[in-house]
């Protein structure tokens, strides 16, 4: 609903995703209805052009990382998502999967279905619930090949899981091939928060909550970075409303972010034996 609520402002888009309205359907269109009772044009903006940032960080980075030989893309707790369906270009030799919750993904395939739209030969679907299954089984059972790099997305997902969910899937990434990156939201606790950050953070949670999805885990950025430390990865980048601002919205005094929820890129680095 927020990709397609983007495409309502003037282009240029941060992301240009056609299948949004589409995939998010009736449920959608009530949710954003919602939202534009609920928040001020200013939160509702700060949000839409938020979700669009951080599906358009990991899509640049694997842009960058095909380009250089890499072959493989994880899409954890895919969700909406629809790279694999727009990006068909990139599909030919990128092989795509779709990690997800069962049900997620069950919704999303009868919606893709009811669209009309065929998932490429190159996408595999991965249903897997992070709190009871382990990442590595189900990628093995989906033929994804732990020799070669990847680049895993894991966007608006980590909030919703437990802290043992989080260090299990990130252990399994670590011990992916070096060159290995992950591109990871995270949400901030309520006490680093203030202004539109905090308007929006309250009403994002009010309506997880009521969808029987409340938030479980939450960091500050020194945080993440030392589990993502602890777990074995390198090159910590943070990417947050400044980096946004600066890659995304050069020159545009009128954008502005509250922070709640921070983008963070790792990698995986040659072991030492
Ligand atoms: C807010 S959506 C984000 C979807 C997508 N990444 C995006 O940015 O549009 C959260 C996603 O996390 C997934 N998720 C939440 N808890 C999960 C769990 N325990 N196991 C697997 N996926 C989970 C949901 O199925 C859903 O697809």
């Amino acid at each position: 609903m927020a990709r397609a609520l983007h495409r309502e402002e003037p282009p240029p888009w941060v992301l240009d995703d056609p299948l949004a309205m589409g995939l998010a359907g009736e449920d959608g269109a009530e949710v954003a209805k919602r939202f534009r009772t609920e928040l001020s044009t200013e939160t509702l903006l700060s949000f839409t052009r938020w979700v669009c940032v951080r599906a358009r960080l990991p899509e640049d980075i694997v842009e960058t990382a095909f380009a250089n030989g890499l072959r493989q893309y994880v899409i954890l707790g895919a969700g909406l998502d629809s790279f694999a369906y727009r990006r068909t270009d990139l599909l030919t030799e990128l092989r795509v999967f779709e990690v997800d919750h069962p049900a997620s993904q069950a919704w999303k395939r009868q919606r893709l279905k009811e669209m009309g739209v065929r998932p490429p030969p190159n996408l595999t679907y991965a249903p897997i619930d992070f709190e009871h299954q382990t990442l590595r089984r189900g990628l093995a059972t989906a033929g994804f090949d732990f020799a070669a790099p990847a680049v895993f997305s894991w966007i608006g997902v980590t909030m919703y899981l437990t802290v043992e969910a989080i260090r299990a899937t990130l252990a399994t990434i670590a011990t992916c091939a070096p060159g290995t990156r992950i591109v990871l939201t995270y949400n901030q606790p309520l006490s680093a928060l203030h202004g539109i950050g905090l308007e929006l953070d309250k009403a994002i949670r009010a309506f997880a909550t009521e969808a029987g999805e409340p938030f479980l885990s939450l960091f500050v950025p020194k945080e993440i970075e030392a589990l993502l430390t602890e777990m074995g990865f390198a090159e910590i980048m943070h990417f947050g409303p400044d980096e946004a601002i600066r890659t995304y919205f050069a020159g545009r005094s009128d954008v502005r972010f509250g922070g709640a929820q921070r983008l963070i890129v790792a990698t995986v680095l040659t072991r030492e034996t």
